[in-house]
């Protein structure tokens, strides 16, 4: 019988939760498992205040019953829990595969931890294999992918059911395919240099700690 790898992950993250934090919701299948414990855990009696990454997960979270707070009524957060769409031994990641990742590094960078929790899969030795998702505002988005392509990456403009995919703010994705990624912080740099660009998926000094879950029903801490 084959296990969920992901929600092992996400439950052993749980773990380091406790009486009077401050914690981040991640975003995602994973993430949504560490939001579902931690509801479990609420309804025991555990004392938290949280703030989501998303739409998605805030509604996951208010059904069931974690206390959320805004943005005002703190001054940071003491953990995040979330996901990733590929990590790499310096815990390097890529964030963004569901279109989170404005409010995923926002929420990460007020923590004063965050882990991530993943499946083996997500753990390769070099970054890039998965396209790194950039947010981008509309206005002259072709102007934006064009720069961005300068950079060596083939560009694909996310769509959804009905049209182009919006983010949580507005935004739209530009999912770009590198492959290997040889300097992780010197993309980051370029790409926070295209105007149009609202942030990007390198989430890069960011991570303090990730619990990979395998199918062998062990668990990896990087
Ligand atoms: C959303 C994210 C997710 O954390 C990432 O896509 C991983 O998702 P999953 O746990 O579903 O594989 O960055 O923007």
């Amino acid at each position: 019988m084959s296990i969920n790898v992901k929600q092992l992950a996400a439950e052993k993250a749980v773990e380091y939760v406790v009486d009077g934090m401050k914690v981040g919701l991640g975003t995602g299948s994973t993430a949504y498992w560490a939001i579902r414990k931690l509801g479990e855990r609420v309804q025991e009696g555990l004392k938290i205040t949280a703030v989501a990454t998303s739409v998605a997960s805030e509604e996951q979270a208010r059904e069931l019953g974690i206390p959320l707070v805004g943005f005002g009524d703190i001054d940071g957060l003491d953990l995040t829990i979330d996901g990733a769409d590929e990590l790499n031994h310096d815990l390097e990641l890529i964030k963004g595969g569901g279109g989170a990742l404005l409010r995923e590094k926002i929420v990460a960078r007020g923590s004063k931890q965050m882990i991530v929790v993943a499946d083996e899969s997500k753990a390769v030795d070099t970054l890039g294999q998965f396209p790194l998702p950039v947010e981008i505002v509309p206005f002259a988005w072709e102007w934006t992918v064009a720069e961005l392509a300068k950079l060596g990456c083939t560009v694909e403009l996310r769509s959804s059911g009905d049209g182009l995919y919006k983010t949580d703010n507005g935004n739209y994705i530009a999912d770009c395919r590198f492959g290997a990624i040889a300097s992780a912080s010197e993309l980051a740099g370029s790409l926070q240099n295209i105007t149009g660009v609202v942030e990007h998926g390198l989430f890069i000094g960011i991570a303090a700690m990730a619990i990979i879950g395998k199918q062998d029903g062990s668990i990896e801490i990087i």
